[in-house]
């Protein structure tokens, strides 16, 4: 995994902007994986303010909440219409969101993991991380190899996230997520990590074993993931020396 570390969370969202950018300028019509969560509304932000070509992009969204409609204030659709989506030509038949209302969720899960295939697979991944070390809604234990699916959420991602619902009684316990191995199939995975709280998940992630506990470890596996990381984020990293000199004496040839 690189691990590029910048002083704060807009300097490491710039980089992560500038990766996709390039991606998006070099094949117009790129398959992105996308995230929500408080992360990656900066880089949505960016790549908003770049005025990019999204006519021929298509997306894949990691995950949505069962029960919740797409119109719903706290879906991911509607996340994702307001933080990206209504401020750039994409073209709406492109965008796929996980549909927390599918009546039959496994038949569903089945046909997500189809129209990512039939897509030629994603690109680029954008993923940002749970306190428990969740990629997407993977959560603690997930089979490393799983695919699209139900997952219930833990008490922990649950109170996480009680602040985009005003509560935690209102944070729906289930959610269709991408599963690890869908993750793992994406030809690059950027995960982004910003703050103190995220420190210990980051840790774990990047220098402790690869095991289920900790979802996010997996990417040790990927042949080409970065993690792009404050110094908040970044302050457990036992080698955050090593990773800065590396990032900060990057060969211009060297292109991963
Ligand atoms: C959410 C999402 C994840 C996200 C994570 C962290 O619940 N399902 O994709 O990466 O939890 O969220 P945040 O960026 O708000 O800290």
């Amino acid at each position: 995994m690189e691990i590029i570390i910048q002083p704060t969370a807009e300097a490491a969202t710039n980089v992560a902007a500038r990766l996709i950018a390039n991606l998006l300028r070099a094949k117009p019509d790129a398959v992105l994986g996308l995230a929500t969560g408080s992360t990656p509304q900066l880089l949505y932000r960016e790549l908003i303010a770049l005025k990019l070509d999204w006519r021929k992009v298509r997306t894949f969204n990691l995950d949505e909440y069962i029960g919740l409609p797409p119109e719903h204030a706290h879906s991911y659709h509607t996340f994702m219409w307001e933080n990206l989506f209504r401020h750039v030509n994409i073209a709406k038949q492109n965008i796929h969101i996980p549909d927390g209302l599918a009546k039959d969720i496994p038949q569903f899960c089945a046909k997500y993991e189809r129209q990512i295939r039939a897509a030629g697979g994603i690109d680029l991944q954008v993923l940002g991380i749970g306190t428990d070390g969740h990629i997407g809604f993977n959560e603690p234990t997930s089979s490393l190899a799983s695919r699209t699916r139900i997952k219930t959420l833990t008490a922990q991602t649950r109170k996480d996230n009680a602040r985009f619902f005003g509560s935690e009684a209102k944070v729906p316990h289930h959610v269709i997520t991408m599963g690890i191995g869908t993750i793992m199939e994406a030809r690059q995975n950027l995960l982004l990590a910003f703050g103190a709280g995220k420190a210990h998940a980051i840790a774990q992630a990047v220098e402790g074993p690869v095991t289920a506990l900790n979802p996010a470890s997996i990417l040790q596996m990927h042949p080409v993931a970065k993690a792009c990381l404050d110094a908040g984020a970044a302050s457990l990293l036992l080698r955050s020396d090593y990773y800065r000199w590396v990032y900060d004496n990057k060969p211009d040839w060297q292109q991963f």
